[in-house]
């Protein structure tokens, strides 16, 4: 195929123009304005590449492949919009940060479940689930300093074979909690040391990931969801320090700030009088809210 020469060129203009009109009657400006844009770029896109038929054909069957894959327990498009960065660069958006020390935020991924248990504070919420026992703990606080009493914090994490709970068919809830923090802002758990693990890489996103020579690994972290009245809510993660997977992601939720020591400890007792009879380790990780927007 050749690039359409000037004639070419604004026969396409003159398409895009249409396509673009189309929307002009649209009830809501928001949904105008974001298609408008959306096609736009699109077909920008389009005639940057100089996409041929074949691979325009690909691309329909790339999405028909993950529509397919998806279902109430795996969530294709999510890793998709994670692969290419789009959910990174939706946070970089909407969270461009301050100085005023609030928590960075980064991805949700595929795993968040809603319904999670309620935990007290300092109980094991592993359910049993392999890894060495870890102990978080950490303050949820406003951007003065002050105690945020009565957050509700979500927690999920993977085991130490990389499965998240959901991943394991007909298996108990494991490593996954909600719980609130106390009078002073304080909260703190036990579940086990959080390892790298791939994610979902056996179907069309894998395959997209393999033809970049890029991998699935993720470096280890554990998933924080924070929400407390007038406050905008937070999606974080804690990373571990010296992870081998920290610079390359691959799906570019690492920040700097959001990692941490987990220190590890010989067997013995543990906080809260726990006693553990293999080594364990302990992460703090506080937590800074930003209020919520005015309305
Ligand atoms: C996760 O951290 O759970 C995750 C994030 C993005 C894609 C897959 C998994
Ligand atoms: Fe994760």
């Amino acid at each position: 195929m050749t690039a359409p020469g000037h004639a070419g060129d604004q026969r396409l203009a003159a398409l895009t123009e249409q396509v673009v009109a189309s929307f002009a009657g649209a009830s809501s400006p928001r949904y105008r304005t974001v298609m408008q844009s959306l096609v736009r770029h699109l077909h920008a896109f389009l005639a940057e590449t100089s996409i041929t038929e074949r691979e325009w054909e690909q691309g329909i069957e790339f999405l028909t492949r993950a529509g397919h894959i998806t279902d109430d327990k795996r969530q294709e498009f999510i890793l998709l919009s994670d692969v290419l960065g789009a959910s990174m660069a939706t946070i970089a958006i909407n969270h461009p940060g301050t100085d005023l020390g609030v928590t960075e935020s980064t991805v949700l991924g595929p795993f968040f479940a809603d319904a999670s248990p309620r935990a007290g504070l300092g109980d094991d919420i592993s359910g049993g689930a392999v890894g060495q026992p870890c102990y978080a703990s950490g303050t949820v606080r406003d951007v003065a300093g002050r105690p945020v009493p009565g957050a509700r914090i979500e927690i999920w994490e993977a085991d130490a074979d990389g499965f998240y709970d959901v991943q394991r068919a007909g298996g108990p809830v494991a490593n996954r909690a909600h719980l609130f923090t106390d009078d002073q802002g304080g909260y703190r758990f036990w579940s086990v040391r959080p390892a790298p693990y791939p994610i979902p890489h056996d179907g069309p996103v894998g395959d997209l990931l393999t033809a970049a020579a890029r991998g699935p690994m993720r470096p280890a972290h554990i998933h924080f969801m924070v929400s407390a009245d007038g406050y905008q809510r937070l999606t974080t993660h804690v990373f571990a320090d010296g992870d081998p997977y920290l610079g390359q992601d691959a799906v570019f939720g690492v920040k700097p700030s959001l990692i941490r020591t987990f220190a590890r400890h010989p067997a013995g007792v543990g906080p809260g009088g726990r006693v553990l009879d293999t080594e364990w380790s302990d992460v703090e990780f506080d937590l800074v809210l930003s209020p919520n927007r005015p309305a």
